[in-house]
This record gives C-alpha cells, sequence and structure tokens, in this order.
C-alpha cells in the first residue's frame, strides 16, 4: 500500500486469513419472502426525541416523512418513546450520578421489534454529562450491535463553507466510525479517588472481529459509491503512539483489502486527517476509523459541510435495527423557541429510509430517502445561514420548505 502523496505507510504490516463467527444471531440473513412481506406491509419507526430541542427537529422530520411517504406511496406507522433526561428526573434520577435506568430493557426489547429507531438529541443541562450519553446513546448503540456509525461529510448547495475556495465538489466524503468498540465500552477503573493518589485507566477495547466488520463495510460502502474521482479507502488511526490497537486495524485493514483490488488504499494518522479535512478535503471518498477518532473527526467534518445544523448519522446494524439522528447535541439554549436548525435531522431521515431500504431491499424506501436529500438540496439556497436564529425562517418554516420541495420534486 502506498500512501498518497508518495507517503508509505507507516507502520509494518502482518496479515493472514482469521474466521470468526458472526458475534451476534442478528446478523442472520434476511430471506427473501422476508423481504417481499416488507415491501407489502406498513415500515414501523420508533420515534425518541429526547432531549431539548431533539422533540422539535424530529417533528419537522416526521413533516417531511409523511409527505414522502405520500409522494412514493408506501404506508407507515411511528411510535412515541418518551426516553429523556426529563423522565429520568421526573422518576426522580440523580442528577450528578446513574441511579436509576435510563431506559428500559423492555423498552429495548420494544425498540428492537422496529424497523428503525429516528432519534432527536441527548443531553440534558441539569444531568452531569455522561448519564445520558451511557445510558441511553451508547446503550442502545450497544444493545442494537450498531456497529457502525455512517457520517457522510457532504456540503450542500449554497451551503456557506469556512473553507476558502472549497465547494461542494471538494467536500464530499464519508466518514465510517467504528461504533461498539475502543474507549467507548467503559473498560477501565479509577484507584484512590479523590486523593494526590488518584490513578484512573480507560481501556481502549480493540477487537479484530471488530476492526474487520468495520472495515469490510466500509469497503462495500466505497464500491458502491464508485466515486467518479476514483474509489479510495483511508484508514484513520494513530498507528505510532497507539501500536497494539492500531496494529490490529492496520492488519485488519490489508486483509480485508486483498478482497476489494478495485479500491485504492490510504493511511492517515488522525491529527493529519484533521489537517487535510482542512488542506484538501477533495482528497477523501471514504473513511474508516475507530470509535473516539470517528467521534472527533466528524465534529470537525461537520463544520466543513456547515455546520452541526447540517450533519446527519445513522448508527448501523446492516442486518438488524439501525438508528438516525443529527449527529449536534441538544442545544438547550434553543430549546422551545423555534429557531434550530432541523436540516440535520431531515438529513437522518432521508438516511433512515434510504439505508433501511437498502439493508432490505425495499426499493420504495430508497427511492423516498433519494427524494428528502434532493428536497434539502432544493432547501437550503433559501437559508442564509445554517446557524440557529439566522436560517431566514422557523425551525417550522425550513421544514416546511422541505415538505414543499418533496411536493414539488
Ligand atoms: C456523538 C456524540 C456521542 C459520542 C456522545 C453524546 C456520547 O458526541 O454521537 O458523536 O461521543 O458518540
Ligand atoms: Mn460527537
Amino acid at each position: 500500500m502506498t500512501g498518497r502523496m508518495g507517503r508509505k505507510p507507516p507502520c509494518p504490516i502482518r496479515s493472514g486469513p482469521i474466521h470468526y463467527p458472526a458475534r451476534f444471531s442478528s446478523e442472520m440473513p434476511m430471506g427473501l419472502a422476508e423481504r417481499q412481506a416488507l415491501m407489502s406491509r406498513k415500515i414501523r419507526i420508533a420515534v425518541i426525541g429526547g432531549d431539548g430541542t431533539g422533540p422539535e427537529v424530529v417533528r419537522e422530520g416526521l413533516k417531511v416523512l409523511q409527505a414522502v411517504a405520500k409522494k412514493v406511496g408506501f404506508e407507515y406507522e411511528t411510535k412515541d418513546f418518551n426516553v429523556s433526561g426529563d423522565r429520568y428526573l421526573a422518576r426522580g434520577g440523580d442528577p450528578k450520578e446513574a441511579s436509576i435506568e435510563i431506559i428500559s430493557q423492555a423498552e429495548i426489547d420494544e425498540l428492537k421489534t422496529f424497523d428503525a429507531i429516528y432519534l432527536g438529541a441527548v443531553g440534558h443541562p441539569d444531568v452531569a454529562p455522561g448519564i445520558l450519553e451511557k445510558g441511553l446513546l451508547l446503550r442502545l448503540r450497544f444493545a442494537m450491535d450498531q456497529y457502525i456509525n455512517l457520517r457522510p461529510v457532504k456540503l450542500y448547495p449554497n451551503v456557506p463553507c469556512p473553507l476558502k475556495d472549497k465547494g461542494p465538489k471538494d467536500v464530499d466524503f464519508v466518514v465510517v466510525r467504528e461504533n461498539t468498540e475502543g474507549i467507548y465500552t467503559g473498560m477501565g477503573g479509577v484507584q484512590y479517588k479523590g486523593t494526590p493518589q488518584e490513578v484512573s485507566t480507560q481501556v481502549n477495547c480493540t477487537t479484530r472481529f471488530g476492526a474487520e466488520r468495520a472495515i469490510r463495510y466500509a469497503f462495500e460502502l466505497c464500491r458502491k459509491r464508485n466515486n467518479p474521482k476514483g474509489k479510495m479507502l483511508t484508514l484513520v488511526h494513530k498507528c505510532n503512539v497507539l501500536t497494539y490497537v492500531g496494529q490490529t486495524w492496520v492488519n485488519a485493514f490489508h486483509q480485508v483489502a486483498k478482497e476489494y483490488p478495485d479500491i485504492k488504499t490510504d493511511y492517515n494518522h488522525v491529527d493529519a486527517c484533521c489537517m487535510w479535512f482542512v488542506k484538501n478535503p477533495e482528497f477523501y471518498d471514504v473513511i474508516v476509523t475507530d470509535n473516539i477518532f470517528g467521534d472527533i473527526i466528524t465534529d470537525l467534518g461537520a463544520m466543513i459541510q456547515g455546520g452541526m445544523g447540517v450533519a446527519a448519522g445513522g448508527n448501523i446494524n446492516p442486518k438488524g435495527v439501525s438508528m438516525f439522528e443529527p449527529i449536534g447535541g441538544s442545544a438547550p439554549k434553543y430549546t422551545g423557541k423555534n429557531v434550530i436548525n432541523p436540516i440535520a435531522a431531515i438529513g437522518a431521515l432521508a438516511m433512515l429510509l434510504s439505508e433501511t431500504g437498502n439493508n432490505t431491499g425495499n426499493a420504495k424506501l430508497v427511492e423516498a430517502g433519494e427524494r428528502v436529500e434532493k428536497a434539502i438540496i432544493a432547501t437550503t439556497p433559501r437559508m442564509p445561514s445554517q446557524s440557529a436564529g439566522k436560517m431566514g425562517g422557523t425551525t417550522m418554516d425550513i421544514g416546511d420548505w422541505v415538505v414543499e420541495a418533496v411536493q414539488k420534486g
């Protein structure tokens, strides 16, 4: 593997075939009969508005869903799940320390019966950081084995980009973030807490199995994207310092790459990747990376695609139940003001439709997803800014504009 611009991959490579059993039974492929049954029945979507502005932006997404379902001709039903920081506090949850469940096992079991989950936002100003994030978002990602966090970084037309001289043709790539491992598992601990001798560890739990399935997903995506500029998958890590876990990623990357000779491969250290996002974002096609690096680089990605109001993501289990969300937070200071940008949530809805359609072979949903994305592209030029309160209309207006574009489209 020769890196772009003559850079050699800095990590020594060992590779060999490793065969693992599927980790979860939810990965059993769907049969043809099951797919056909899905095409003709109502699509069931679980809705978790969540905290802060989450419910407001999800409401706009659901308006768009109604319009596109009518346009394309499919039936759906939604069910609201009241899972939020407010509910946690109302039930007597300790704001400082996780004391009761944020979401119950019974609710998770019910969520697993849906075709997809549509999530607004997680994070409450009166609940200490970590409680809701771990108790809801991470719990769901892990419980549903949503091992991919799919985050397109795409600059839509007329959306202001902070990068000088860069436009929509330069900022258009996808980050595949591993979503169930790394330092997100919570392994580790603290000793001598509160004393000058305090010692804490947070383990980067990386498995070959986890790296490999994320990498394989990314290669498949790269092949499907079929970028006219050339198909290229970039592994992002920090294998010069994280030599153990980094090597697992590099080895898995090289092993899987052999199955995809049509795709060029590259490697960037995560710090260098941040630099390239700003300097030459047009280099990228698909990126695959571990959980924390994916988290960090996609916030930078969100900025170069126009801001948190625009960036959408999907927590994907390709053979199970996936969950789609705007990647920004709950924006407490804008809550209830009808000023927050719903474009990211509407983008998450577009992803929900196309991903669910693709993973279940439902062409109508794929078409619906494409139509919603086109409607977003028709709407952003009407918006002078993508920032809250400066969009040229309210949250509800923007939702209405996208609905209009779906109806016209
Ligand atoms: C995200 C968020 C979450 C993460 C937090 C809320 C746990 O930042 O989805 O990017 O780190 O994954
Ligand atoms: Mn994040």
